[in-house]
């Protein structure tokens, strides 16, 4: 079906990805779904079976530079509506006055900002060939120096205040070939939010889906909540 829509969501078995992934599909979208382990992607399997939308599963592990290479490869010549950068990790979240441990923080920066990076920059050409592609990042408000609030989770800190910078220069390099949104999804109950978060991931991505679908130029390239409130850097 040529004139379905498609969005590739990363980290897509499970949280907010899951949902981005059940409302695409429910929509009649093409969703290529990447995530590390596809084959116990069983949820997701299941959400696919009935829906109008059409499933494509991808192994990606986002830290690596050949999944992602693979992942591009895989789409061809194909052109890309939407890209949500979705997968992360929260890292070693104890307060602050502790130096924590240097190869967790490591891996909270690949994963968290250099990942989405260079997923970006790989699928640039098919976000290019889309009428309106748009790339969205995931980002939240505690990587938000301007609203610092609490020193806890600093490596998943700076890791979301480096994919903000990061985001921003992608949305300037390629401001002419597609859109950017950096966006903070809530405090949202998922395996990372935890109970105690204070929505579901369903209120989240419906307000997420509000701000994709009424994309304008003025906001290419800024920092949103859910809600579509403008967030300080
Ligand atoms: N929940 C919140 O309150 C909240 C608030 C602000 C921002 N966010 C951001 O929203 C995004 C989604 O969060 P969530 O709450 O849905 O988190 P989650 O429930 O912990 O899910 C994280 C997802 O990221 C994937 N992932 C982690 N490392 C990966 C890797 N190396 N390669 C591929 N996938 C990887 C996981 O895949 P596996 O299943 O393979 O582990 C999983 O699908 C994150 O970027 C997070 O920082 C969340």
């Amino acid at each position: 079906m040529p004139d379905m829509k498609s969005v590739l969501v990363t980290g897509a078995a499970r949280g907010l990805g899951l949902e981005f992934c059940r409302r695409y599909l429910a929509d009649g979208w093409r969703v290529h779904a990447a995530c590390r382990t596809p084959e116990k992607a069983t949820t997701l399997m299941a959400l696919a079976a009935g829906s109008p939308g059409e499933l494509h599963l991808h192994r990606l592990d986002v830290t690596s530079a050949r999944d992602g290479a693979a992942l591009a490869g895989a789409l061809g010549e194909s052109s890309l509506d939407l890209l949500i950068n979705n997968a992360g990790i929260i890292g070693p979240a104890r307060p602050g006055g502790e130096i924590p441990d240097e190869a967790a923080w490591s891996e909270a920066f690949r994963v968290n900002c250099q990942a989405p990076y260079r997923l970006t920059r790989l699928l640039a050409d098919a976000l290019g060939r889309a009428e309106n592609g748009l790339v969205v990042f995931l980002s939240s408000t505690m990587g938000s120096i301007g609203n610092l609030a609490a020193t806890n989770a600093v490596p998943y800190r700076t890791s979301k205040v480096a994919l903000n910078m990061a985001a921003r220069s992608l949305s300037i390099e390629f401001r002419d070939r597609f859109g950017v949104l950096i966006v903070h999804p809530g405090y949202v109950r998922t395996d990372m939010g935890g109970p105690g978060a204070t929505i579901e991931a369903e209120e989240s991505v419906a307000g997420l889906r509000r701000l994709i679908d009424g994309f304008e130029p003025a906001r290419h390239g800024g920092f949103f909540d859910y809600q579509g409130k403008a967030l300080p850097w």
